[in-house]
């Protein structure tokens, strides 16, 4: 079987596009997104609406979760002042932007979700998608984790030996194996932050050989994306970000 898991979207629909249209290029089994479907970019009912008419599953991320509720913070972090004003802005005004039924759709994300890649009635392999951690879809899982932390993180989510466990949030992909689990950070299709501004997605195969992971970047129109901003209401910094690739502003709000 052979999977795309595309992330952290973050409402651009440019960047979506052409992601989804490098996808159906490949000819993949199945496509899943990891959240963070709004937030930073004009497009958040256009983004979920693309997401909904392709019959794209997927679960919350944190923006996903907070907007669909009214929650008081998007569970963003920042490092600065600046960036908190930032944050705040983007999440008030995608609040004040996203249509009720975007709104209720966002609510209906599952926290996770385990697909069975070989089918059958036996146990394994498991690919396990969450946004963040096991319980909390704000937790940065980045490549730098200890092997003890991301081996209880598997324990904690039933992953054994042989099983994949598949998290967005931080918009910078990677992939380790830990205890024989592979772990694969999708990173982020509109909004990356390790200095590539280009879309990005993992490939993933997994077959009773065993599981291959490719993570591929994408070019789209960021000049378009990053106008699109300067032409909203929304904070001309979020333009040089994307032009970027998070260079600029070294935020890790998500
Ligand atoms: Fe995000």
């Amino acid at each position: 079987m052979r999977y795309a898991l595309i992330s952290d979207i973050h409402a651009n629909l440019p960047a979506l596009d052409a992601v989804l249209a490098h996808i159906q290029r490949d000819a993949f089994d199945a496509v899943y997104h990891l959240g963070d479907l709004v937030g930073y970019a004009p497009w958040p009912n256009e983004v979920v609406d693309r997401i909904r008419s392709t019959g794209i599953p997927g679960v919350a991320g944190n923006y996903d979760s907070t907007v669909a509720t009214d929650y008081k913070h998007c569970g963003c972090r920042y490092e600065d002042a600046q960036q908190e004003l930032l944050s705040h802005l983007s999440y008030e005004w995608t609040r004040a932007n996203v249509s009720a039924s975007t709104k209720a759709w966002l609510g209906t994300l599952p926290f996770r979700i385990d697909v069975r890649p070989l089918g059958g009635h036996v146990s394994g392999p498991t690919l396990t998608l969450i946004h963040g951690n096991q319980t909390l879809n704000t937790v940065y899982v980045t490549e730098d984790r200890s092997d003890d932390f991301l081996a209880t993180m598997g324990a904690a989510l039933g992953a054994r030996d042989g099983d994949i466990v598949a998290v967005g949030h931080t918009h910078k992909p990677w992939h380790r194996v830990v205890s024989g689990i592979q772990f694969v950070n999708t990173g982020s299709v509109g909004r990356p932050k390790d200095g590539d501004p280009r879309a990005g997605y993992v490939s993933l195969e997994v077959g009773t050989a065993g599981v291959a992971v490719q993570i591929v970047r994408v070019e789209y129109d960021v000049d378009a994306a990053a106008s699109a901003i300067i032409d909203s209401t929304l904070p001309n910094d979020f333009a040089e970000y994307l032009q970027t690739g998070g260079r600029v502003v070294s935020t890790r709000s998500a």
